[in-house]
């Protein structure tokens, strides 16, 4: 049994203080939650702060993005080793946002992801097809081209420290939610196409949905066999709503 994580992504929202009324927010709730953990990813400025103010509780704390370099010469770019110094668990790497507007090839996405686990921290990596794609038919197909970016690199074997996060992008911030069917087949395809490099990989695998989650949705969604957790943005920024999504899963 895959117990759901819960991650959500804050995006660049908030300011200082709103922030530290949403993780007060939080810790309140956390004792409630039937999740096997829930995290948050602020925003890099934010990072040392929440860090402080999570450290000793059961709120985790993962980063938005990181660089593909080590250190060096990359102006404005934050390294899995600054994410490490401040106990990030966990780096979001190939969001739809950083693919579609930021021009974030399937290569460099990939090199993320190592970057990310050469640095001790668990890269919740991110597939999903545009509106288009899904409307031509090739959801599998831009899901398996993502996924294959890290196999080819480094091979399946690197799959076994990470999270993939199915979020098609038609469902980010619209309020559109995959149905839990729809997500269901999704997840249940990715399973599939990893497993066949290797089983063990694949069941152990977990793999996050993402788009439009809400209190509302999340139960049924995370009812799904495949379906092993939520990575939340809107739903996010307010803690009763995220820990109503806590609460709703098991
Ligand atoms: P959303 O965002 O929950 O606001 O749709 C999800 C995400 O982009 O990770």
């Amino acid at each position: 049994m895959r117990q759901p994580i819960i991650a959500g992504n804050w995006k660049m929202n908030g300011s200082l203080e709103s922030i530290r009324a949403l993780v007060a927010g939080l810790k309140s709730g956390i004792g409630e939650v039937n999740v096997a953990e829930m995290a948050v990813c602020p925003p890099a400025a934010y990072l040392a702060e929440v860090s402080a103010l999570v450290a000793g509780t059961d709120i985790a704390l993962g980063g938005q993005d990181l660089s593909n370099a080590a250190s060096g010469a990359y102006t404005g770019e934050v390294a899995g080793s600054m994410l490490n110094d401040f106990n990030c668990k966990y780096v979001i790497v190939g969001h739809s946002e950083r693919r579609n507007i930021r021009g974030e090839s399937d290569e460099l996405v990939a090199e993320k992801f190592k970057a990310a686990q050469d640095a001790g921290i668990t890269p919740i990596l991110c597939v999903g097809e545009l509106l288009e794609e899904r409307e031509e038919g090739v959801t599998e197909a831009v899901c398996a081209r993502q996924i294959d970016a890290v196999i080819n690199a480094y091979g399946v074997a690197a799959l076994e420290n990470s999270i993939i996060a199915y979020e098609p992008v038609w469902a980010i911030g619209t309020g559109k939610t995959a149905s839990p069917e729809q997500a269901q087949e999704v997840h249940a395809f990715i399973r599939a196409h990893v497993g066949k490099q290797d089983q063990a990989v694949a069941d152990g695998l977990r793999i996050q949905y993402g788009g439009s989650m809400n209190a509302g949705n999340a139960a049924d969604l995370l009812a799904q066999p495949d379906i092993d957790g939520g990575l939340i943005g809107g739903a996010s920024l307010k803690a009763e709503d995220f820990l109503a999504i806590g609460r709703a899963a098991g």
